[in-house]
This record gives C-alpha cells, structure tokens and sequence, in this order.
C-alpha cells in the first residue's frame, strides 16, 4: 500500500491506474478505523480494481464546542489495518492540503432541506463541512465509485443528494451498519464511553429495535412511536436529542407512497454523542 499526503500525488497515481483501465473506488474517513470501516473496505473491494482510502479529521464538520481536537488520531494503527485490508492507497492529507486558504473556506456546499433537520438542528454547519470536504475528496481522487457506512445515514442521503444533484459521475454505496454482539453500533466515538455508559449503551439499538417491531405490526402512529423511543432512552440514562420516523429515501415525515421508513436516532451519553438507526421496508 502506498501512503501519500498531497493532492498530486493521488492524482498522479489514480492518472496511472486509468491509464490501466481500472475502476477506482474512494472510501472517507476520518481515522480511528474498526471493523465497520474494513466492512466499507470490502465492499469498495468488490466493486473496483483499485481502493483508496483517505483518512482526514475534518475541521469545516466540527462545530466550535464540539470534539475536533479530542477526536481519536491514531495513523500508524490506521495505516496497518488498512495494509491488512489490503487496501491500494492511503491518502493522509495535512489540513492544509485540504484548505490552502486556511479556515476561510469561501465555497460550501449546502444540501437544503436535509442538512437543518435531525442531526443538522444540533449540529448547526456540520453537514455543509461533510458535504464540502467529500466534494473536494471526490475532485481530488475522482472515484468511479464511493463507500459510505449506513450508521451515519443522513449523511449518506445527503452525499447522494449532493452527487445527484451536482451530476458527480461517482456511484455511492452505502454499506450496512456493523455492531457490537450486543447491538451497539462501531462507532469511533465508542472510546469516549465510561464502563458503566459502555453497559447502557445497546439501549439505543433497543430501543430502535422496539419502534421497528410496532412499524411491522401495523402501527403507524408515528407520534406515539417516537415518544415511546425517547422515553425508553430517557428511562435507560441516555439523554436523546431526537428519536424520529422518517421516510428511509429523503428523510421527511413518512406518508403514503413511502415504501421504506427509517427509525433514526442522535443520543448524549456521557462524554459522546452516539446515532444510531433502523430502516423497515414498508409491506404493500
Ligand atoms: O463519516 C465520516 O467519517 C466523515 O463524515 C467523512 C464522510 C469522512 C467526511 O469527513
């Protein structure tokens, strides 16, 4: 596996596979890799000839209170995963690599009406950073195909959006959530969890687990099933700041033609704030 920091040098190299006739499949990250991450690697494995993976600590997503400075960097042990994964490319930019104008990014990328709800109503700007930073990722690297891990799922509909919209000629796959056997989601932000929030925590899967099991029983008040999920963390010691049923394909409330629903939730427990969600196919 190759490891470059510079933008020339991705694109020296992705230049020399096309000249191949390889498929190039991108796979973003900010670092801190576990078992969901190989998960996003396999599948980009399988769908190209060719994987890089870049591995930035975003600074345009975090908001000035939040955890950009705590966040886990840990290269070297990132760096023999990815060489055991078996992984073509690291690309470990600095931050000025990413922004040569320092912290005044003048252009970013908004994806109205799904980057100000659920997370985005807690996380003022955080979507436009992750939209931004995966559009000059895919500049940089310009990948026939793109993996994004379904743990994080209004981030990947809102990438989708922002390809679609901006007709990137990139494919994005969103690849399913990986879990602890006790249901917990892999999260890099699990290391930020005490013992005692670290047994709590499969509350969340739970409790996302019971709204789906209302949903495929035939219960559609939504309401009811929504505040049902936010008592049932409540109760359990976590501090929700939203428990929703949304429709699964753009993330409004869920109405009659919606064929997929998706249980989302964001939670504070501790020092973290852990997401989590469930999607359900809708029977017709
Ligand atoms: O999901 C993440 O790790 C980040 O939000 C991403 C997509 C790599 C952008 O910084």
């Amino acid at each position: 596996m190759e490891v470059v920091t510079t933008v020339a040098a991705v694109r020296e190299r992705v230049r020399l596979w096309r000249a191949e006739g390889s498929r190039v499949a991108l796979v973003p990250t900010m670092g801190n890799l576990h078992a969901g991450h190989l998960s996003l690697l396999a599948a980009a494995r399988s769908r190209a000839d060719r994987v890089i993976t870049s591995v930035f600590v975003n600074p345009l997503q975090f908001g000035p209170a939040e955890d950009f400075a705590a966040y886990p960097r840990t290269l070297d042990e990132d760096e023999r995963l990815l060489r055991e994964a078996h992984c073509d490319l690291l690309f470990a930019p600095p931050v000025a690599e990413i922004y040569p104008e320092g912290g005044a990014q003048a252009t970013m990328i908004t994806v109205r009406g799904l980057s100000g709800i659920l997370c985005g109503q807690f996380r003022p700007g955080h979507f436009a950073g992750v939209a931004t930073v995966v559009a000059k990722l895919f500049n940089i690297v310009t990948p026939d195909v793109a993996v994004f891990g379904e743990k994080d799922y209004q981030q990947f509909i809102i990438i989708r959006r922002m390809t679609s919209d901006l007709l990137l000629p990139v494919e994005i796959i969103g690849a399913p959530t990986v879990r602890a056997p006790d249901g917990l989601a892999l999260s890099s932000r699990n290391r930020f969890l005490s013992p005692a929030d670290r047994a709590v925590a499969p509350a969340i899967y739970h409790a996302l687990r019971a709204a789906v099991e209302r949903l495929e029983a035939g219960d559609r008040d939504f309401i009811g099933i929504e505040s049902g999920g936010w008592q049932a963390l409540a109760v359990a010691g976590l501090r929700p700041d939203y428990f929703a049923v949304r429709d699964a394909v753009d993330l409004q409330a869920p109405r009659a033609p919606s064929r997929e629903l998706v249980v989302l939730t964001a939670v504070r427990l501790g020092k973290a704030r852990l997401i989590d969600n469930l999607r359900l196919a809708l029977l017709r």
